[in-house]
């Protein structure tokens, strides 16, 4: 077992970080010009990289960030929310990405973002600070592909060059806001494909393979994946499955008093990845990613977990 601890970090996050204002709940939907009061609200730093690296310091595993904020008070802001992460962020030319999540009372939420930095976020600006020969058994892990217009258009080149250099490549890219068009599952394939976890939701792998069962979309894509890449699939409050190596995987997700589940997938796929850097299989790394997530968004507001407090949570032996 290795001590993820002491270690150098083994995590490498390229992705997005932006800032988000969480508030509710709401029941149903105010008429316009009108205002309503909100019980809780949480300002946070969010964007699918930066929840992963601060689940990572939940966790209390060592991780690098690579990331962008705007040049404005907001990034300035995000910046220092990052304490104790490895985090190299470099300043765009644009306004902070901002998003406002409205949590209903059903549980759903809306959100409210805005384009902000992550339109320039750009590979050039980050490559020289990737780590060129990393310790074996490292990690990146893109984020945000779809809101990374920028480093979208890079991504194939991208995925290549980090493999090249010796890294597994971890992705999750989210939700295509334009949804599964032929051109988008095209060039999403030709990522996936040279990829070693892929770390989707259902609504996300049943949309790509152009399904609505998940079986058939394990069916569908692992063909299209390399052979020992591991394809996972977060089931919302179900929890987690995986296929890998012709097997299928499942975890149920520990139940959870949750106000807002923003960053869900995030928290699980650092959990997973530590699992994964202290030398543990499939099974419990999926077990692991959903303990992450039902710990991190059981907690509101989610500054409050202090850095190191999840870290219990990453192997078998010591999770309650
Ligand atoms: N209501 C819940 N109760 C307990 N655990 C949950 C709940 N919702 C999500 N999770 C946990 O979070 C993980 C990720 O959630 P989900 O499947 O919604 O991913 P996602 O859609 O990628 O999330 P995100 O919206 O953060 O991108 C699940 O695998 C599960 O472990
Ligand atoms: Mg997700």
């Amino acid at each position: 077992m290795v001590d993820l601890k002491s270690a150098q970090p083994r995590l490498s996050i390229i992705g997005d970080v932006a800032v988000d204002l969480v508030l509710g709940p709401v029941d149903g939907w105010p008429a316009i010009g009108t205002e309503t009061i909100m019980q809780r609200s949480e300002l946070r730093a969010g964007g699918s990289g930066g929840n992963t690296a601060l689940a990572m310091r939940h966790l209390g595993v060592p991780c690098r960030l690579f990331s962008q904020v705007g040049d404005d008070t907001f990034g300035g802001w995000l910046a220092g929310e990052f304490k104790g992460v490895n985090a190299h962020l470099g300043v765009a030319r644009a306004a902070t990405t901002v998003s406002t999540g409205v949590i209903h009372t059903c549980g759903e939420r809306t959100f409210f973002t805005t384009r902000g930095h992550l339109e320039e976020q750009s590979w050039a600006q980050i490559r020289p600070l990737i780590d060129q020969n990393p310790s074996p058994g490292s990690i990146a892990l893109l984020t945000g592909a779809f809101l990374l217009p920028r480093m979208r258009a890079e991504y194939g080149a991208i995925v290549e060059e980090l493999s090249g250099l010796g890294y597994q490549i971890a992705i999750d890219t989210g939700w295509p806001p334009e949804g599964w068009s032929f051109a988008t599952r095209a060039s999403a394939l030709g990522w996936l494909s040279r990829c070693d976890h892929i770390l989707l939701n259902e609504i996300e792998i049943t949309g790509l393979a152009e399904t609505n069962d998940l079986n058939t979309a394990f069916r569908r894509l692992t063909p299209l994946l390399r052979p020992e890449a591991v394809l996972v699939a977060k089931t919302g409050a179900k929890g987690a499955a995986a296929y890998y190596g012709g097997s299928r995987f499942t975890a149920a997700a520990p139940k959870a008093e949750v106000f807002d589940t923003i960053g869900a997938g995030d928290s699980f796929n650092a959990g997973y990845l530590a699992a994964r850097l202290s030398g543990e299989g499939v099974q419990n790394a999926l077990a692991a990613g959903c303990r992450a997530a039902s710990a991190i968004i059981g907690r509101f507001p989610r500054q409050a977990i202090a850095p190191g407090q999840l870290s219990d949570l990453v192997t078998p032996a010591h999770a309650s």
